[in-house]
């Protein structure tokens, strides 16, 4: 197992530093995440057809294909439903509708979540046209098949159950694991809120005072966990974060991300490809069940990047590279869920004050990965705090 991996780390750690280069060249300020992008790149070399893509072939340029795939598309309904059942001092998406930019960007009607359902011919001809995050290009019929069928609960269609908040007002934070949080003392005011999520290396022993302790939703993809567990150990990472109430949610970024959630919630060794003998228990707990377990829309991936996140790294020939960070998903996941957001631990203009994760005992600078556009993700942090949107947490 060992040396395919590291040979396809190094050839990423390439990829990056060249980018690095030519970000510098732009004369930007090419430094920086203080987020859990470290290990996510290495699941990208794994593209179906690999180097040779480049970023059309994401379908990233094809807006309008992609909108077509939509079902029904009024975006002032879903709001209206959202808005009523919000007792909110000012729900985010009627915040949304009255700003001028932000407006035509979200719609809020934009499924979040893959199931069961969304397994049809009309679906499976659209997704095999993109490459993951994207789509299905290239990977297995029947692996997808037969995950898609396991993720047919009710509750994998809905992060929460919003009946469960009649007249409320469902208020989440999103906990990324950038430096600024060290010291912070936030950790309360985190763990007030009705939903929070978290991703990648979450530390949360010894840091109970800054990130708090609860944790409802655990974003990552298979990539980014297994990695995050390596990487930050000595840190106190050893274990994926597990309670009774706590769902996972899966990014479908590979082939490996259906794999190993089939195998999660039937409660079995992983059966086949790259994690292999995987027993999934040992990540998730005890408790195998589709209920526990939820799969981002590869649509809403697609939605997000186009909209939200058009790095201009897609025109590169690192086009095929790019992908919005963890975090970056995590968070504009809530901000299509709930009805208030804030925003913890994600990078700030001020960046280079802190150390790249809230858990170094030293100060590390921030690491620049190729595949994401972390300073194209913090204007949008910006933007939005400012549009009252979201609250994001600055010092
Ligand atoms: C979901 O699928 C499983 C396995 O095929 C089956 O046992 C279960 O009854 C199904 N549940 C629903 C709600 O359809
Ligand atoms: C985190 O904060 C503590 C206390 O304020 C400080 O001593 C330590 O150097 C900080 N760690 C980093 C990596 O900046």
């Amino acid at each position: 197992m060992g040396a395919p991996r590291w040979a396809r780390l190094c050839l990423l750690l390439l990829a990056a530093v060249t980018l690095w280069v030519l970000l510098c060249g732009h004369d930007r300020d090419a430094q920086a995440s203080p987020k859990p992008s470290l290990l996510q790149q290495e699941s990208l070399p794994l593209v179906p057809g690999g180097m040779s893509r480049n970023a059309g072939s994401h379908g990233l340029s094809r807006e309008s294909s992609m909108d077509r795939g939509k079902p029904s598309s009024e975006p002032g309904k879903a709001k209206s439903t959202k808005e009523q059942a919000s007792s909110c001092p000012q729900s985010l998406t009627s915040i949304v509708k009255a700003d001028p930019r932000f407006g035509k960007l979200f719609r809020f009607h934009i499924p979040v979540l893959m199931w069961a359902r969304h397994f049809t011919q009309e679906t499976r001809d659209r997704l095999k046209e993109r490459s993951v995050p994207y789509g299905w290009q290239g990977l297995s019929d029947t692996a997808i098949a037969s995950t898609l069928h396991l993720l047919n609960d009710s509750a994998n269609s809905w992060l929460f159950d919003k009946a469960r908040f009649p007249e409320g007002c469902v208020r989440c934070a999103v906990v990324g694991n950038g430096g600024i949080l060290n010291g912070s003392r936030q950790g309360k005011e985190i763990d007030a809120h009705d939903f929070v999520f978290r991703l990648n290396g979450a530390v949360i022993k010894g840091f109970e005072d800054d990130v708090g302790t609860k944790t409802s939703f655990y974003g990552f993809t298979v990539n980014t966990m297994k990695n995050s567990l390596i990487a930050y150990r000595e840190y106190g990472f050893t274990q994926i974060p597990q309670s009774k109430d706590l769902r996972y949610i899966f990014i479908p970024s590979d082939i490996r991300d259906y794999v190993m959630l089939k195998s999660a919630i039937l409660g079995s060794r992983v059966q086949e490809g790259y994690d292999k003998g995987d027993d999934p228990r040992m990540y998730f707990g005890p408790e195998a069940s589709a209920k526990k377990f939820k799969l981002l829309h590869s649509d809403f991936i697609h939605y997000l990047t186009l909209r939200f996140l058009r790095s201009e790294i897609i025109n590169t020939q690192y086009g095929y590279l790019y992908m919005p960070s963890t975090g970056a998903l995590m968070l504009l996941t809530a901000l299509h869920t709930c009805d208030q957001v804030s925003a913890y631990g994600f990078i700030t203009d001020n960046y280079r004050k802190f150390s790249d994760h809230y858990y170094e005992r030293k100060k590390k600078p921030l690491v620049f990965y190729a595949n994401h556009d972390m300073l194209l993700e913090a204007e949008l942090w910006k933007s939005l705090h400012r549009a009252g949107i979201m609250k994001l947490y600055q010092r």
